[in-house]
């Protein structure tokens, strides 16, 4: 087993625990002795799961686990216990755990409360049923704007891609803003909604398309955004069930659902990948953003989720970075599908909130994200007709 190499700890005091694992995962495993230990090493931000040993099955440990997952959701916890009863599953569930593993540890054992894992990911991000019959048999597709380092250029790849789609002849395009927290996809077009997703999640038990077109806000382009909430504090409102359904409603009714997201990799975002028809992967051209692109993309094998759909989108490919394209394929093992150029548009863009496939539609970083978005539908028409400048200038 090397996939664990450089993502699980082993947490135990106990000896006995500590070098079964190590054989299991051939010797070359971090070890931390204890759970303050463990939450230190977590902080370093590289693991992804903790394999916790049977000196934790008691309530003070599972408290300090609780606030382990409290302190970083995304982290997987797997628990040993030498017996596994009722109680102690409850607590474990309780304070985070994925899963409790009765020892003696074996791969088969691991493997499996890995799968069913990610199956338990799956199964609660389909739990949000549409109430409205589709009235289309078609469903739309979704486009997961996602980034594994904050400030790599989601926002700005999700707003222009999403404009681009926009512009093709009789095609619905909705644009979703999903952080959560410090969602500006309104900023950056902007829009001042007067309604956002805390009032579709408010309305879930009798939320139908109609409904939640209602709380939708349109840009001058015809583009349609669900906004994200207008307070951090908000954001507890939104439930990934709820999001869910609210995406299974979109996608009955538009033909391209494209997603800005935050950057983590918590239960929402690995529920926003799995439901995409197309994950775009933005990939700033420094080492942090790389490392964490190279982490994420671990996560998701490990997770055993698809990678088929996930396309790299290269952000300011001709800044002085010290990597190369080449470079950073071999790290990622990913070709590199499309790429955006640095520009000092970019910003200016921003902070007028004219997206720039708008205000310079021929130039090379409209052009670049014009090379993303025909990743999804090809071809993109020029801007003349339906998107253009209207309204704008
Ligand atoms: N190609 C580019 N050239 C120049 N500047 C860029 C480019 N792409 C993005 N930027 C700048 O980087 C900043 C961050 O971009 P953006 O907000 O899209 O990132 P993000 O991944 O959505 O960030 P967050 O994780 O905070 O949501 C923007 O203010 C933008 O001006
Ligand atoms: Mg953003």
């Amino acid at each position: 087993m090397s996939m664990a190499e450089h993502n699980l700890l082993v947490v135990d005091k106990d000896d006995d625990f500590v070098s079964a694992a190590k054989e299991l995962f051939e010797g070359r495993l971090p070890v931390a002795r204890s759970i303050e230990e463990a939450s230190q090493t977590a902080e370093s931000g590289d693991l992804r799961m903790l394999l916790l040993g049977p000196s934790f099955s008691n309530d003070e440990s599972l408290e300090q686990i609780r606030n382990l997952h409290n302190q970083d959701p995304a982290l997987i916890l797997m628990m040993v216990a030498d017996t596994v009863t009722a109680d102690l599953l409850r607590g474990a569930m309780r304070a985070g755990v994925s899963d409790v593993i009765e020892a003696p540890l074996d791969e088969a054992k691991i493997e499996a409360a890995i799968e069913q894992f990610a199956h338990d990911v799956l199964k609660r991000r389909s739990a949000g049923k549409p109430v409205a019959e589709p009235v289309r048999t078609e469903r739309g597709a979704i486009v997961t704007v996602t980034s594994a380092k904050g400030g790599s250029g989601k926002t700005v790849t999700a707003t222009n891609v999403a404009l681009l789609l926009n512009r093709i002849p009789d095609k619905k395009v909705v644009l979703v803003d999903a952080d959560l927290q410090f969602g500006d996809v309104c900023l950056l077009l902007q829009l001042e909604p007067r309604f956002t997703m805390v009032n579709a999640a408010h309305e879930l038990h009798h939320l139908d398309a109609e409904m939640l077109d209602s709380l939708l806000t349109e840009h001058p382009s015809g583009l349609k955004v669900l906004a994200a909430p207008l307070e951090p504090a908000f954001a507890d409102d939104i439930t990934t069930a709820g999001l869910m359904q609210m995406l299974d409603i979109l996608q009955d009714n538009y033909d391209y659902v494209v997603v800005d997201t935050a950057s983590m990799l918590d239960e929402l975002i690995l529920s926003l990948i799995e439901k995409a028809d197309h994950v775009l992967m933005v990939v700033d051209m420094d080492l942090p953003s790389v490392k964490n692109a190279k982490l994420a993309l671990e996560t998701l094998r490990l997770l055993k989720f698809s990678t088929q759909n996930v396309q790299l989108v290269m952000n300011r490919n001709n800044s002085k970075a010290k990597l190369d394209n080449k470079e950073i394929e071999s790290a990622l093992k990913m070709e590199i599908s499309a790429a955006v150029p640095s520009d000092a548009a970019v910003p200016n863009s921003v902070n007028e909130g004219r997206p720039i496939v708008e205000t310079d539609p021929k130039g090379k970083v409209a052009k670049g994200f014009e090379s993303v978005a025909e990743l999804i539908a090809g071809k993109i028409p020029e801007s003349t007709s339906k998107g253009g400048l209207f309204g704008r200038k």
